[in-house]
């Protein structure tokens, strides 16, 4: 939905021209800016607080700006005349609920949807996660190498959250697939058969949610969708507001997650003296989780639409500009970090926004951050001698940045 908006503003060729005349944005979304983005957002800062692409969007790089804008009521995610902010999205069918809503929607959504993820009910999950953790080490350590991406962090999060939602077991390659074809559309929709696969994810995604609504109506049970269905206070979802509920919490759920857990493993193996003090000391894991999250985050940036005029950092953005906040750039500003290139699990700044700020601050979060801790600490202490084993690939996706594989080996002897 984010990238969506930013593809709406550019065509794939504008961007293609743009980018080679060397503006910031147009560039981000293509190979090699996308892989590292980290460069472009440094020229970006070094042109000011609030620079404007030729694409018809104003970016944001640094922290405070980015978070002053996220917690600005001025500012939302529909245009002021209350149209989804992105059309293309609304035409293949998919609708992302609390991402795609302003107050009072969103607060009574929200409302409704937040007693599933407060810290003090995911503590209970967590001997759960830590028992699909070891399972799935079990059978990739029984190979000698594997794919982290492929065989942690993707089933992982997936399993996870199939069970809070309280979805069969089966499928999970299935809802794996759906989560890729509608993650990466959020850069935009490039193609017909791009459109198609994500009418059809969207589509399937519908019709299992709707099932299941309707089956936890008759039957409750303990899951998420049960509460949901339950509602709060004598207030209630519709079943169209449900299916669009359940549907954001699955695809957010691990189409980000994975990417922490990847891109938290590559840059540990990238800097083997990090790794080694996560090895002598793996409560270090929560600090792995922070410090990734403002080092490489999987969700870069989020839009928003100035609702009325605003004055943003000495100039005036008028009504409906659409605003890049760029959250993996305000992760490395050096007015809050000390070296903030470094990646570095002791260092005590680790604050970012990569879960965002304001009212749409993630809800997901305390759920993604025990994931990934669970997942960061089995492998220190468990795979000691984890190493890359082969090439890194990347996912072609300027939005949501993360790894498609990451081969390693694990080295029983060493
Ligand atoms: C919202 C990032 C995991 C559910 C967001 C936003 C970001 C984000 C940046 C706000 C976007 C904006 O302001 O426009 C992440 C990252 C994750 C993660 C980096 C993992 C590392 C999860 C998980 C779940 C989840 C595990 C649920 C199971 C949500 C929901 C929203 C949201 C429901 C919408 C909140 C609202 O609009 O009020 N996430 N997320 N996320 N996230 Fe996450």
């Amino acid at each position: 939905e984010w990238g969506l908006r930013l593809r709406t503003a550019a065509t794939a060729t504008t961007a293609w021209t743009l980018a080679r005349f060397g503006d910031p944005v147009a560039r981000l979304l293509r190979a090699p800016w996308r892989d590292n983005p980290y460069p472009i957002y440094e020229r970006i800062r070094a042109q000011g607080p609030l620079v404007r692409s030729k694409l018809g969007l104003w970016t944001v790089p640094g922290r405070e700006t980015c978070d002053a804008i996220l917690r600005d009521h001025r500012f939302g995610v529909r245009t002021s005349d209350g149209r989804q902010g992105d059309p293309q999205a609304a035409a293949a069918g998919l609708q992302l609920s609390l991402l795609e809503l302003d107050p009072p929607d969103h607060t009574r959504l929200r409302r409704l949807a937040a007693p599933a993820f407060r810290p003090r009910k995911l503590a209970q999950y967590r001997e759960h996660i830590e028992k699909i953790t070891h399972e799935l080490l079990d059978a990739a350590v029984e190979r000698g190498s594997f794919d982290l991406i492929h065989d942690l962090a993707t089933p992982l999060p997936v399993r996870v959250i199939s069970e809070l939602l309280g979805l069969p077991a089966v499928g999970a390659e299935q809802l794996a697939h759906h989560g890729a074809v509608l993650g990466g559309s959020l850069d935009g929709i490039r193609s017909a058969r791009q459109l198609h696969r994500m009418r059809r994810s969207a589509a399937d995604l519908e019709t299992m949610f709707a099932e299941l609504i309707e089956q936890r109506r008759a039957d409750p049970g303990t899951d998420i969708v049960s509460d949901l269905v339950a509602g709060l206070d004598g207030e209630r979802l519709s079943s169209g507001e449900l299916v669009q509920l359940c549907t954001l919490l699955l695809v957010a759920g691990f189409e980000t997650t994975v990417n922490l857990i990847g891109n938290g493993t590559l840059a540990l193996l990238e800097h083997p003296e990090q790794w080694d003090r996560l090895r002598e000391n793996p409560d270090l894991a929560e600090a792995v989780v922070e410090e990734t999250l403002r080092w490489d985050p999987p969700v870069q940036a989020t839009v928003r639409i100035a609702h009325e005029p605003v004055e943003v950092a000495g100039r005036t953005l008028s009504r409906d500009s659409l605003v890049l906040v760029l959250l993996a750039a305000a992760g490395r500003d050096p007015a809050t970090h000390s070296a903030p290139e470094h990646f570095d699990i002791t260092r005590g700044d680790t604050e970012h926004l990569a879960f965002s700020s304001g009212i749409h601050y993630c809800l997901g979060a305390p759920l993604a951050r025990l994931e990934a801790e669970v997942a960061f600490r089995a492998l220190a202490t468990r795979l000691p001698g984890l190493h890359r084993a082969g090439t890194v690939s990347r996912r072609p996706t300027t939005i949501i940045h993360g790894l498609s594989a990451l081969p390693v080996g694990t080295d029983k002897g060493r």
